[in-house]
């Protein structure tokens, strides 16, 4: 594994460009199950995550190719529909896969995703949907077996609370299914409307775009699909706050600030500049930042996974700031790490009460989950001395050359073999 080594307390200065968003990708990829022919992605980022669904969809007889940033995928010719242990085990996102395979196939095997660093993560939402529209479901050995004897026929559900992936996978499954399908208390996340609008293109017929009740009414059969992955809202999120911890001022392009409105008031209210266009986005950071409450929600409330990077901006805000996390039970790892840092955070429940120091040391810190590891970047980034973060596979696996983005702003950043 790769630790990554920064030497801390420089101003961040310059341009860099935002890419293809993971989390959106992940499902158009899953998406290009339901047609054969071959299916265009442009903007799709180069990640560990995209490089395992597009593994996982080549032992089903899947093909690819990428060219630059789009990728080609076709599949023809379907030959296996178990989703294996090995694959699944490394990216719950596997998951995606479930809905897609059991719409094209008629059957799907795919080995449960387990628990996560984050939470107990259940997928309840995404099993229900899918008996909803008529599938039998089977529970054996750590696999769930899915299975619909003619068709998939229409249904309603109903999300407790909006389920991203929940949401993207019944979508998959009712495009193709016999009548129409509902889905109530829908996400509402850019990358779901980012998969309407892919599944659309192919010739779905669905309505309620971008709100949280999607009606489908299921086709025959679908095209293939061209479609542009949204820019990394997440990933413009957390340079816009490491701006705000190290200080400087960037500029992002190829991104889309429209999709950040919940994050965009709050660094304001925090006494940032941010000066927005249709695609790209200014940031700067006068003078000590000034602390702010934010409480997690699902869109277009503030994003789960900003609020550790948010964390270490508040760790050197000018007093006390509450954040509360809604989303995950088990969220908070990056505290005890960011006190290594000499941050002062108490947690009380599901919120963390953050006390604004003068100055964070660089320290000897271990990334856990991938937004936590962002965490400690933007802490070290702003950090007097030295910064050792270990286990940052977490964060190859989210941000596109980042190493490269950050020494492209002036940070003194390196990665180094473990
Ligand atoms: C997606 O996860 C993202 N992953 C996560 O990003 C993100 O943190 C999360 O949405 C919230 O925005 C992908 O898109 C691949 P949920 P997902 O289902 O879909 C509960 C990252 O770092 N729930 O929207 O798995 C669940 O426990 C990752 O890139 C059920 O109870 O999250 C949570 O409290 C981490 N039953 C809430 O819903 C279910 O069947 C929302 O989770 C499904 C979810």
């Amino acid at each position: 594994m790769d630790k990554l080594i920064i030497d801390g307390a420089r101003k961040l200065q310059g341009e860099i460009r935002i890419s293809g968003a993971k989390n959106a990708a992940l499902p158009l990829i899953a998406a290009t199950l339901l047609a054969p022919g071959w299916h265009i992605i442009h903007n799709v980022p180069d990640l560990r995550d995209t490089r395992t669904i597009l593994a996982l969809l080549e032992t089903f007889g899947a093909e690819w190719k990428r060219e630059g940033s789009t990728l080609l995928v076709k599949t023809d010719s379907l030959n296996n529909f178990e989703a294996s242990y090995d694959l699944v085990k490394t990216m719950r996102a596997s998951i995606l896969v479930l809905g897609p395979l059991l719409a094209r196939m008629g059957k799907a095997k795919v080995s449960l995703p387990g628990g996560c660093a984050i939470g107990a993560r259940p997928i309840d939402f995404h099993l229900q949907g899918l008996k909803n529209m008529g599938a039998s479901l089977d529970l054996e050995d750590g696999y769930v077996t899915a299975s619909a004897q003619n068709h998939l026929t229409g249904g309603t559900i109903y999300f407790d609370v909006p389920s991203v992936t929940g949401t993207e996978n019944i979508l998959m499954a009712a495009v193709l299914a016999k009548g129409e399908s509902v889905i109530k208390n829908a996400a509402r996340e850019p990358e779901v409307t980012n998969l309407v609008d892919m599944l659309i293109s192919m010739g779905a017929r669905i309505e309620g775009r971008e709100t949280d009740r999607l009606t489908i009414h299921g086709v025959k059969s679908l095209n293939p699909a061209e479609i542009t992955t949204i820019p990394d809202r997440i990933e413009t999120g957390t340079y816009l706050i490491a701006v705000g911890t190290a200080g400087g001022e960037a500029t992002l392009t190829h991104c889309n600030p429209s999709h950040l409105p919940a994050l965009i008031v709050k660094l304001r209210a925090a006494g940032l500049i941010i000066k927005e266009s249709e695609n790209s986005i200014f940031v700067s950071r006068p003078a000590k930042v000034q602390s702010i409450d934010i409480k997690t929600h699902p869109y277009p409330g503030f994003p789960t996974d900003l609020q550790a990077q948010l964390m270490a901006l508040m760790s050197l805000s000018t007093g006390l700031s509450v954040i509360t996390e809604t989303i995950f039970e088990n969220r908070f790892m990056h505290v005890a790490e960011l006190k290594r840092m000499g941050a002062e955070i108490k947690i009380n429940g599901n919120s963390a009460i953050v006390k604004g120091v003068n100055q964070l040391n660089g320290a000897q810190v271990m990334a856990t989950d991938l937004r936590a590891s962002a965490s400690l970047g933007g802490a070290g980034l702003a950090a007097q001395g030295v910064t050792e973060i270990s286990r940052i596979y977490h964060l190859d696996r989210e941000n596109e050359d980042m190493v490269g983005k950050l020494q492209a702003l002036g940070a003194r950043v390196s990665k180094e073999k473990e």
